[in-house]
């Protein structure tokens, strides 16, 4: 690749990053992307990421890949709530691989991983999920933790299995719940915790794979 040159006013280049690139997937706002993405530019990620998709149309992580400089699709996912159809995760896969991507991260995508693409990237897809897992798998696990009455919760990266939430702990950061705290305010502290986490864990698994 050229050497780009010394900065000019107006221009910033991203910092010539070895190490594997990585897909995203997302059906939400992507502040979890946001702050892998701000890492990368920081050129402390060790990773690249070199496609952002969607399986929602107006999901804020799309123009936000696109601010970033990295290209973004929508990628409609069939008719199901929960899950992709087979074709769609099929068409999930070939946009993974024309992107030469070596993991995937899944960033606040919503819906459950099946075999096209569990097959495709083996022990090669992380997941951030709200909580101190094995504790309040599934939707809305901070609300789940507050209803629960636990003094601590958190956030977990894990690789994705064929379970929902079930596979290999890779790292987590615990919160306090707070007296007062809504599930709102809880969220928003976890969130916190993950934009520090999700970074910190690609970069070791990005190095790991690297051998
Ligand atoms: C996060 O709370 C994450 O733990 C969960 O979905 C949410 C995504 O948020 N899997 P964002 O789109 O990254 O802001």
């Amino acid at each position: 690749m050229n050497n780009p040159g010394p900065s000019r006013p107006g221009f910033s280049f991203a910092p010539e990053i070895p190490g594997p690139r990585f897909g995203v997937l997302g059906s939400g706002k992507g502040s979890n992307f946001r702050a892998l993405a701000e890492a990368w530019k920081e050129g402390t990620l060790g990773a690249t990421p070199a496609i952002v998709l969607s399986d929602i149309e107006t999901a804020g992580i799309l123009p936000l890949g696109r601010e970033f400089g990295i290209p973004t699709h929508f990628l409609p996912p069939g008719p199901f709530r929960t899950k992709m159809t087979p074709e769609a995760e099929e068409e999930l896969v070939r946009h993974l691989r024309e992107a030469r991507v070596d993991f995937v991260v899944l960033a606040g995508f919503m819906r459950v991983i099946k075999a096209p693409l569990l097959e495709a990237f083996p022990g090669r897809i992380l997941n951030i999920h709200p909580s101190l897992l094995p504790a309040f798998r599934g939707l809305e696990a901070w609300r789940q933790a507050l209803e629960a009455g636990v003094p601590e919760a958190g956030c977990t990266v894990h690789l994705v299995d064929a379970g929902v939430d079930t596979g290999k702990i890779l790292g987590q950061s615990r919160v306090p719940v707070l007296s007062g705290d809504t599930a709102e305010s809880l969220h928003a502290r976890i969130q916190v915790a993950e934009h520090e986490l999700y970074p910190r864990i690609v970069r070791e698994f990005a190095k790991q794979i690297q051998g």
